[in-house]
């Protein structure tokens, strides 16, 4: 598993993640919990260093597993996202500096670390960022040696703008094949600042995997049921006709040339995964190539052409 550098924090990390969201339960249903030790415990053995969580994944539970299996003194590097408050009903974002303190002790707690690796503002406003307060008081933290990196899990380029200009050493934001404009509005503010980038959703949620059929539905209890209209999923389905222009040689699958995608680009310090079993890790670990190039030039230009064809945003 090859390393990077995770902007300018000193922080080396794989550059392969493991997400925990989908292991948690949270996202698309529950995963027993014998698996979700195994999933962590194989990502280890694979060479993965960099795991990313939240303190409401399972409610803080996540952020135990990975204290528990991952020991202190190993050399791994827990990501952390603190400012959703899961006590209130209906949840609600919290950035207040009162509550995220506490927060931010809850999850020293609960990760069992004095010192917590990279801990991120979990989708705040730009107001919330530009206020100020909660950005000062990672930074004091970081001052502190509380933590070593902060920055901010984003989910547009203005916030992510707001969040560089803030002094955020690390953005974490969806980075895929068919959703890659966030990352390029933010390029010049990034190799400028030398902000570590998370990229997460490689797969666009699995979509990226082809597998699914124009008409394809989910239960309830899974995110994907509300993130898109039947309409919208059956346009996306169709737009990966131009992403097959990426498999062939080395690419054999779809979800390989997606992987392989983000990983091709340089600014990512790490491509955050998101498996919910053993079987899931073990492919994308063993497709996603071992080494640059990821992708040859020919096949990142016939991908450029194609997805301007179907309409998805360069
Ligand atoms: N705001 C934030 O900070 C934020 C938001 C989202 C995610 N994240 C982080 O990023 C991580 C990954 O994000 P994501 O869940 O959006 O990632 P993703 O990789 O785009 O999607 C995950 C989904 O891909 C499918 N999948 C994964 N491996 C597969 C394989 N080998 N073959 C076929 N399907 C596969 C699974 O679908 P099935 O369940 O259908 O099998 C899984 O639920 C999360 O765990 C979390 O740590 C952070």
């Amino acid at each position: 598993m090859r390393s990077r550098s995770l902007g300018n924090t000193g922080l080396e990390v794989s550059e392969l993640g493991l997400g925990t969201w989908g292991l948690s339960g949270d996202s698309c249903g529950s995963v027993p919990e014998a698996e979700q030790d195994k999933v962590i415990d194989r990502a280890r053995a694979l060479g993965i260093t960099l795991f990313d969580t939240a303190d409401s994944y399972a409610h803080g539970k996540m952020e135990e597993r990975l204290g528990r299996r991952l020991p202190a003194d190993s050399q791994t590097c827990i990501v952390t996202k603190i400012g959703t408050d899961r006590d209130a009903d209906p949840p609600q974002k919290r950035f207040s500096v009162s509550y995220l303190r506490a927060a931010f002790e809850k999850s020293r707690d609960r990760i069992g670390r004095d010192t917590l690796d990279v801990v991120l503002l979990h989708n705040p406003s730009v107001a919330a960022i530009e206020k100020g307060d909660a950005t000062g008081l990672l930074e004091e933290l970081r001052k502190s040696g509380a933590v070593r990196a902060w920055g901010v899990s984003v989910g547009d380029p203005d916030t992510g703008r707001a969040a560089a200009k803030s002094g955020a050493q690390v953005l974490e934001l969806a980075y895929n094949v068919l959703h890659s404009h966030d990352l390029r509005d933010l390029t010049e503010l990034v190799t400028e600042k030398q902000i570590g980038i998370l990229a997460r959703s490689v797969l666009s949620y699995g979509l990226l995997c082809g597998h699914w059929p124009p008409h394809k539905t989910f239960p309830g209890i899974d995110h994907r049921a509300q993130r898109w209209t039947a309409d919208e999923l059956r346009r996306r389905v169709s737009q990966l006709d131009a992403v097959r222009a990426l498999v062939g040689g080395p690419v054999l699958t779809m979800r390989a040339g997606a992987l392989r995608y983000v990983l091709a680009n340089d600014l990512v310090g790490s491509a955050v995964l998101g498996p919910r079993n053993i079987i899931q890790l073990d492919q994308l670990v063993r497709e996603g190539g071992r080494e640059p190039p990821y992708l040859d030039d020919e096949k990142l230009a016939k991908l450029a052409t194609r997805l301007t064809d179907v309409g998805v945003e360069q």
